[in-house]
C-alpha cells in the first residue's frame, strides 16, 4: 500500500528501532510503515467501533476474522462482556492458526511510539472517581474476570480496601482519599460541628482499615488538613465535602506522576538483556497507575531494553502470580511465573540480574516493610552478589518511625493460608500463621528508587533530603 512514511517512523529511527520496525513488517507481509500505519490507525479506529456495537458485531463476524479482528482491537482487554464475548469467538475460533498480524502487533507494543498509537491511556483504571461512587477493579477476581465494582457508601470502600479488592500501599492511599471524600459529601448537609465530629470519625475508620501501608494514614492526614484548612476560612460543610472532592482527586493524578518519575529515575539502572525478579505487584494495580516497581520495568521497556520478569507467585494471596502477570502480559512484557521457593535456583544459576519490589512502609533508616517473603529474597541477593532495589514513592516514607522493628505489621486471617482460593491445603483442625508484611533491614538495600530520585545508603540523610524535595506535604 503506497503512502508516505509516518510521522512516528522518524522517532523509531531515533530510538534505533526502526529497522527492527521494517524487519517485522516484511515479515507480516506489509509493504512498510506506511502500510503498518494504515493498518493501526484501522485497528484504532475498528476498537471504536467494536466498543459501541460489540453485539451486533459478534454476530456479523465470524470464525477467525472475528477473533483476529477484536484481538487486534483489544476487546479481550475490556471487562466482563469483551471478556465474554471473546470467551465465544476464541471457541469458535479455535485450531485456526495464529496470525501472522497479531504477532507483529505484539512486537511493536513493545516500542512506545507505535503502542502510545493504539493505546494512548491506561485499558484498565485500578481506582476511579465517579459522582455514584468510588470504581475499583475488583483484584480479588483477576485474572479470571475483570469486573469493576462501584463502592456507594464509605463503608464498602473500607470493606473494599480490607478485603483487598483494592490493595498495594498507594492505591490504598488514593481509595481511602476518595472514599473520605465520599463519606464527606454524605455528611456535607449537617451543621458544621456535626460535620466536624462526623468527619473526624470517618478519618478514623479509614485509619482502621489495613495498618501496614504508611500511604494509608499519609492520604488520611492530607485530607485531613485540606478540611482544617477550609474551615478555618470559615467554609461550611458543603464547600468543604467539594474541596476534600478535589484533593482525593489530585492525590491520584500525583501517584500516578510519581510513579512515572519514579520510573524514569529507575530505568538507569535496568542493564539491556536485564532479567528482573519481582515480588506480589508493585505495578499499575497496586497504584493510581504505571506502578513503581513495574514502573521502573514499564519505563526501561519504552527506553527501547529487551528486558523480562520473574514474578515471584507471592503466597497467599498469589498478588505475583495473579495481578504482576496479568498487567505485564497486558502490556506483552514477557513474564514468567515462579513459585517463591524457586528465587534462590534462578539467582544462583544467574538467571537474574537484579531484584526489584515495592514497599508499604519504609523507616527514616531505610528499612522497609513490604510482602511477606521480600525479606528472603534481598538476603538471597546479597548472597548472590546481585542489587536489591526498592521503589517507592515518597508517601511511602515514614519519617516518624525511627527504624523497621517499629512497623506494624498486619495479622491477616489464617485461613488464607490455609486454602488455596476455595480449596483447603492442610487439614482440617491445623492452624496457620499469616503475618501479611516483613521488614528487610536497610544494608540489605542498594538503593530507593523513588520520584525525585536514587537514594542510596547512608539512607538517614539520603532518606530526610527526598522528603524535603518530594510532594509530600
Ligand atoms: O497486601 P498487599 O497486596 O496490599 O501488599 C502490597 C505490597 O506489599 C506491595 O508490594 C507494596 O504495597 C508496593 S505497591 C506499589
Amino acid at each position: 500500500m503506497p503512502g508516505a512514511a509516518p510521522a512516528w517512523t522518524a522517532r523509531l529511527r531515533a530510538a534505533g528501532a526502526l529497522a527492527a520496525v521494517d524487519e517485522w513488517t516484511a515479515r507480516a507481509g506489509f509493504g512498510g510503515p506506511a502500510e503498518l500505519d494504515v493498518q493501526l490507525r484501522g485497528l484504532v479506529a475498528l476498537q471504536t467501533e467494536i466498543d459501541a456495537r460489540l453485539g451486533e458485531l459478534l454476530v456479523e463476524m465470524s470464525g477467525q476474522d472475528a477473533w483476529q479482528r477484536l484481538r487486534f482491537a483489544g476487546v479481550g482487554r475490556r471487562p466482563c462482556r469483551g471478556v465474554q464475548a471473546t470467551g465465544r469467538v476464541r471457541r469458535h475460533a479455535s485450531g485456526l492458526k495464529a496470525p501472522t498480524l497479531h504477532a507483529t502487533m505484539q512486537h511493536f507494543r513493545r516500542f512506545p511510539q507505535v503502542h502510545s498509537m493504539t493505546e494512548d491511556k491506561p485499558s484498565f483504571e485500578t481506582v476511579s472517581w465517579t459522582d455514584e461512587g468510588v470504581v475499583l477493579l475488583d483484584q480479588r477476581l483477576l485474572p479470571a474476570e475483570e469486573v469493576n465494582l462501584n463502592c456507594g457508601t464509605p463503608q464498602e470502600v473500607m470493606t473494599a480496601i480490607r478485603d483487598m479488592v483494592v490493595r498495594g500501599a498507594p492505591a490504598i492511599g488514593v481509595t481511602a482519599a476518595m472514599g473520605i471524600a465520599l463519606g464527606a459529601r454524605e455528611l456535607a448537609g449537617r451543621a458544621p460541628e456535626d460535620f466536624d465530629g462526623g468527619f473526624a470519625r470517618l478519618c478514623d475508620d479509614f485509619a482502621a482499615t489495613r495498618p501496614t501501608a504508611v500511604n494509608l494514614f499519609w492520604a488520611i492526614d492530607r485530607m485531613k488538613r485540606v478540611a482544617a484548612a477550609r474551615r478555618e476560612t470559615g467554609a461550611g460543610p458543603a464547600a468543604v465535602a467539594e474541596a476534600l472532592v478535589t484533593e482525593a482527586r489530585t492525590i491520584k493524578e500525583e501517584d500516578i506522576a510519581a510513579c512515572r518519575a519514579l520510573g524514569g529515575h529507575g530505568e538507569p539502572l535496568v542493564p539491556e538483556g536485564a532479567s528482573i525478579l519481582t515480588h506480589c505487584n508493585a505495578g499499575a494495580l497496586a497504584t493510581a497507575g504505571y506502578g513503581t516497581a513495574l514502573g521502573v520495568v514499564r519505563a526501561a521497556v519504552e527506553a527501547g531494553k529487551n528486558i523480562q520478569v520473574l514474578a515471584g507467585e507471592t503466597r497467599p494471596f498469589l498478588q505475583g502470580a495473579r495481578l504482576t502477570a496479568w498487567e505485564l502480559a497486558r502490556d506483552s512484557i514477557p513474564v514468567t511465573v515462579i513459585t517463591d521457593s524457586m528465587a534462590g535456583h534462578f539467582m544462583r544459576r544467574g538467571q537474574v540480574d537484579l531484584v526489584l519490589v515495592g514497599a508499604d512502609r519504609i523507616a527514616a533508616n531505610g528499612d522497609t516493610a513490604n510482602k511477606i517473603g521480600t525479606y528472603p529474597l534481598a538476603v538471597l541477593a546479597q548472597e548472590n552478589d546481585l542489587p536489591f532495589y526498592v521503589a517507592a514513592p515518597t508517601s511511602t516514607i515514614d519519617p516518624d518511625i525511627a527504624h523497621g522493628d517499629d512497623i506494624p505489621i498486619e495479622e491477616r486471617d489464617p485461613e488464607e493460608v490455609l486454602r488455596m482460593g476455595a480449596t483447603r491445603t492442610a487439614p482440617e483442625g491445623v492452624s496457620a500463621a499469616h503475618p501479611a508484611f516483613d521488614v528487610t533491614p536497610h544494608r540489605y538495600i542498594t538503593a530507593i528508587i523513588t520520584e525525585v530520585g536514587v537514594v542510596r545508603p547512608p539512607f538517614i540523610e539520603g532518606l530526610r533530603d527526598a522528603l524535603s524535595r518530594g510532594k509530600v506535604l
